[in-house]
């Protein structure tokens, strides 16, 4: 399948390229960096939610499943972007958000109108609130005061998730599924579709010894496999080409993988190297190997170090080190899995930060800051509240150096941004030569280095501070990267700080 070894580009709207001078990205500006993307040499975008959407999480509460915001330009301009890309050989996905719908969607407010509503039941009402917490903080709950009743959301209030308990609300997906199809689109990101259904008894949630909430009866509940299979199975029906992927929100990854083999996604999201908190090489390597693991039972990983919901991997895990964020960049590409670059990545973005609570937008970092302003200083609350904020991810692109003020402000753009740049380019020209990857093995961690194989590449990443030399098993050549080969060819030595891919001779 056309997926199986694509790498896409993941675009953030209203932070991509604006054309209209705005502030705010839009569809003609992505339209106007195709050219760009194909030079870098991707194979398929993903497009976060551009509908109508009140923006309480940027676009994440969705008022209108089959149109654009008008901030982002027109229904045209989207399919003119379809076909455009397509004439270059770039495939599009799109991020479909079925979990909850905005309170400004008709659907909800028909529902919230009266008990008697015929879409009363599309929703989760209940006369009185359980403990289950909002993954935005605060209860999962919120009172409607004309119907007195509870409506269930477990991300921002005025995101209320819907009852996929009730029939209707499949066959209605299923038509919004069916409109985009229609349209072209090549695929779709489901957006946390593990939290898709809900104990039905509504038991509290148990504590953990942290004190912390564990989401046992809102995740992952019975049922949601059957419903989420005839889903997949319904649309490979209908186009046994397009690409499914789940974004699942844990780091668990037989649970992960559960929605690949129960649930029939091509993939899902394999969030732990994205969840590195710094650079952590024996958990790199677990994973190497579990990401192995998988390969073996023909799954294939997802790779990605940077999303619109984290810190971008310059900053958190390459310190703002060019020599160490080549070796994520290797690791990405050279690899087996679907690589998933994050838009601004192969210019080497760095985080934005917010200066003051005004300039947040992060609705899960401003809950944060109101939180911590109960018992610390302004001043405080702002730093805790940068601590999660992600923001970070979503400063607009620094395409120039004198680019006007975005939506969000810019992000740094990186000093060395066409240097890192070439270097992408050239990660994916020798991924499409080199590739398909099918297998990695001899996965070893020496000291700071980290080396692997595929069927006849030997990349060796040297994250530490010294020169380290490593044997060869064959007689290789140097592909990429800054390593001296011995005479006899049995040994490679890699500097600090630095890669080296060889090559077996055939
Ligand atoms: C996903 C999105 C995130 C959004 C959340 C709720 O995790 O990636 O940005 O806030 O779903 O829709």
């Amino acid at each position: 399948m056309w997926w199986e070894n694509a790498v896409f580009y993941e675009i953030y709207i209203p932070s991509f390229a604006d054309s209209d001078g705005d502030g705010i990205g839009d569809i003609e500006g992505i339209r106007s960096r195709l050219s760009y993307l194909k030079a870098v040499g991707i194979d398929a975008i993903w497009l976060t939610p551009f509908y109508p959407s009140p923006k309480v999480d940027n676009g994440y509460d969705v008022s209108d499943y089959c149109a654009v915001d008008p901030q982002y330009g027109s229904l045209e301009q989207l399919m003119r972007l379809i076909e455009d890309a397509h004439q270059l050989e770039i495939k599009i996905i799109i991020d479909v958000v079925f979990n909850h719908t905005s309170t400004n969607h008709p659907w909800f407010i028909e529902a919230a109108s009266s008990k008697e509503s015929l879409k009363r039941d599309w929703y989760i009402w209940r006369d009185s609130p359980n403990n289950w917490e909002s993954f935005f903080g605060g209860s999962a709950w919120s009172f409607d005061e004309i119907t007195k009743q509870y409506y269930y959301h477990s991300f921002a209030k005025e995101q209320a998730d819907l009852n996929w308990q009730n029939k209707e609300v499949k066959q209605a997906v299923l038509q919004v599924i069916q409109f985009w199809l229609e349209l072209g689109v090549d695929g779709f990101r489901f957006d946390v579709i593990n939290n898709l259904t809900v104990n039905d008894q509504f038991s509290d949630n148990p504590i953990g010894e942290d004190g912390r909430q564990i989401h046992r009866y809102d995740v992952n509940q019975s049922g949601i496999m059957e419903t989420l299979k005839e889903l997949n199975e319904w649309i490979k029906e209908q186009n046994p080409e397009v690409f499914t992927v789940a974004e699942i929100s844990s780091d668990n990854l037989s649970l992960i993988n559960s929605y690949t083999d129960e649930a029939h996604f091509d993939t899902a999201f394999h969030f732990n190297l994205g969840s590195m908190k710094h650079l952590d090489l024996q958990n790199l390597q677990k994973l190497t190997k579990e990401f192995q693991e998988m390969s073996k039972q023909n799954k294939i990983p997802t790779l990605f170090f940077n999303s619109h919901d984290m810190s971008r991997s310059w900053n958190r895990l390459a310190n703002n080190d060019y020599s160490l964020y080549q070796l994520f960049a290797v690791f990405v590409l050279i690899n087996r899995g679907i690589s998933f670059l994050f838009q601004g990545e192969e210019q080497g973005a760095a985080d934005y930060e917010a200066q003051s609570f005004e300039d947040i937008r992060d609705i899960q970092a401003k809950n944060k800051y109101r939180e911590m302003l109960l018992s610390m200083s302004e001043e405080q609350a702002l730093l805790e509240a940068n601590q999660v904020n992600r923001d970070r991810s979503r400063g607009m692109i620094a395409w120039n150096n004198d680019q006007d003020a975005g939506w969000i402000g810019i992000g740094p753009r990186n000093p060395e941004a066409d240097h890192i740049l070439t270097l992408y380019k050239q990660l994916i020209q020798l991924r499409k030569e080199e590739g398909p990857f099918q297998t990695i093995n001899m996965i070893k961690l020496q000291e700071a280095c980290l080396s692997y194989q595929t069927e006849n590449l030997h990349i060796i990443l040297n994250f530490g501070k010294r020169k380290v030399q490593h044997p060869l098993q064959v007689k290789m050549s140097t592909l990429f990267g800054r390593g001296t080969l011995s005479t006899d060819g049995n040994l490679v030595q890699v500097p600090p700080k630095a890669c080296w891919i060889g090559k077996e001779h055939l």
